[in-house]
């Protein structure tokens, strides 16, 4: 008899994306649609790189709702050059060259909420193939205009088309949590949004990123590698948070192994805003690849006992919040992370960056108002970082302009910023004839080489985009799959596309 297999399918589990949460930046919490164009977008990704956020992990970066594109007569979508002057093709070639990876945005229904631009109902598959066209590796599809269409069938549909267009894409569902993504997406597509919006661009609203924690916190058992909570992207940083709410923001993000899609201005932040968004420590736990999404165990008065978040290497991430208006006292036993009392633990406090220990019992902890305290806490205090992969490009390009054979090389350099070396890269066999990868180690870092022959090939463009698959060496946990694209032109004038 046939084994009955009831599971759900989980998408991630083909392509190997998104294994912990999505890390990145997105326009909309700060700008809104007008100022979006090319020249801001590659501003930002100039900024992830200069303030150290793309070394802390932060990779995905692109236009949200920032008209992008229009529909021609003919049905197929075309890019609006003035406000994107390289074409969308051209951008997201900028973002690849720089080591960062491409984020497009468009809708389910017929527009996207504000109308400037057309949505993907009935144009699913040829939308898609543009999105793989230009090379995209995020994208975000949002629900306005969908009058009288299903959330899951429409969303189903969208993930096909996708798989259809043969480009590997991280795919952001966005219903604000309506049709209950949290029960059908997972085979669907990788993150999905939980709430409603979190701001109205400009301005941060502590209220409102209460609300989609709350409503959030409770959904805690649907994420996992691959399938992830959306409470929606952050407002650290922005105008109308203090310092305090900042901190206590991006741990709640963190311990609810929430995506971490930055949505301030990252060309002018202050030391604390970086210092927030940089902390290793607090992002290690987001990161963690056993991916699990931690939720309220206990409250003492206005103090919030976060915990239900073990990490790879054994340890237990514990987040104190305080959401009132006063100073808050809570205590945190061994029981609340499901250990002995009398069990020897060490804890780090990952803002202060400070271990004590080994205590027995617990640790009671002050809090300020609005304000939080996020350990860690483990039987031994190594505290390890799990990998953050950080590429100095993730796009290959070569031009043989003659007919002679050639051969030509180019590499591209991937390093961990997590504690552990990594096993060498395993590059995906399937390459097509004219291609070759080696991988070779340097401690942290590695190179991937890739040859390119044009012996045989005719005159043309030719393109692959090369797998490699690694396995985290604490946990044995496969990590997210890391992709990049090789382009070759036999006998061309190299001209751009768009
Ligand atoms: C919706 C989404 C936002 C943003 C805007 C764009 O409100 O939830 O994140 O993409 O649309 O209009």
């Amino acid at each position: 008899m046939k084994a009955q297999n009831s599971a759900p399918k989980v998408r991630a589990a083909e392509d190997g994306l998104a294994l912990t949460p999505p890390m990145g930046w997105y326009p909309w919490n700060e700008f809104g649609q007008d100022p979006q164009n090319e020249k801001l977008i590659k501003e930002i990704a100039d900024a992830l790189i200069r303030s150290g956020m793309k070394d802390a992990g932060y990779v995905y970066v692109g236009p949200d709702e920032g008209r992008c594109f229009s529909r021609g007569a003919d049905g197929k979508l075309t890019p609006n050059l003035a406000g994107y002057p390289s074409g969308l093709r051209g951008l997201g070639d900028y973002v690849h060259q720089r080591g960062l990876k491409y984020a497009l945005y468009t809708d389910a229904g017929t527009h996207t909420c504000s109308n400037a631009m057309p949505g993907t109902k009935d144009h699913e598959f040829e939308d898609m193939a543009a999105f793989a066209r230009w090379r995209a590796d995020y994208v975000k599809i949002d629900w306005c205009n969908t009058k009288g269409q299903d959330p899951a069938q429409s969303y189903s549909k969208l993930g096909k088309a996708q798989l259809a267009a043969g480009r590997p894409i991280v795919f952001s569902l966005c219903s604000w949590g309506e049709g209950e993504p949290w029960k059908w997406a997972a085979s669907v597509g990788h993150l999905w949004r939980t709430t409603g919006d979190i701001c109205a661009p400009g301005k941060a609203d502590w209220s409102a990123a209460m609300r989609n924690t709350a409503a959030n916190e409770k959904l805690s058992a649907a994420a996992g590698p691959g399938h992830w909570n959306d409470p929606d992207m952050l407002i650290t940083g922005m105008d109308g948070l203090s310092e305090t709410q900042n901190r206590s923001f991006f741990s709640l993000w963190c311990m609810m192994a929430a995506p971490l899609m930055a949505g301030n201005d990252l060309r002018k932040m202050t030391a604390s805003t970086i210092e927030i968004l940089t902390n290793r420590e607090a992002i290690a736990i987001n990161q963690d690849p056993l991916g699990i999404q931690g939720h309220i165990v206990r409250r003492e008065g206005q103090a919030e006992i976060w915990a239900g978040k073990p990490l790879f290497d054994g340890s237990q991430a514990v987040l104190i919040f305080n959401s009132g208006a006063a100073p808050a006292q809570a205590h945190v036993t061994w029981s609340d992370i499901g250990s002995g009392e009398s069990a020897p633990l060490y804890v780090r406090n990952l803002w202060t960056h400070q271990t004590t220990g080994p205590l027995r019992g617990g640790i009671t902890a002050t809090v300020p108002p609005t304000d939080v305290v996020l350990l860690r806490i483990s039987k031994s205090n190594a505290f390890p970082v799990p990998p953050i992969i950080v590429a100095d490009s993730y796009w290959l390009s070569f031009r043989a302009p003659g007919p002679q054979p050639q051969k030509l090389t180019g590499a591209i350099t991937v390093k961990t910023t997590g504690s552990d070396e990594l096993p060498l890269w395993k590059v995906r066999p399937g390459l097509p004839s004219w291609l070759t990868v080696s991988v070779t180690k340097h401690g942290k870092s590695q190179t991937l080489a890739s040859t390119v022959s044009t012996a045989g090939l005719a005159k043309g463009r030719y393109h692959a985009v090369v797998r490699a698959d690694n396995i985290e060496p604490i946990s044995q946990r496969p990590m997210s799959a890391l992709y990049y694209d090789v382009d070759l032109e036999v006998g061309g004038n190299g001209e751009a596309r768009n």
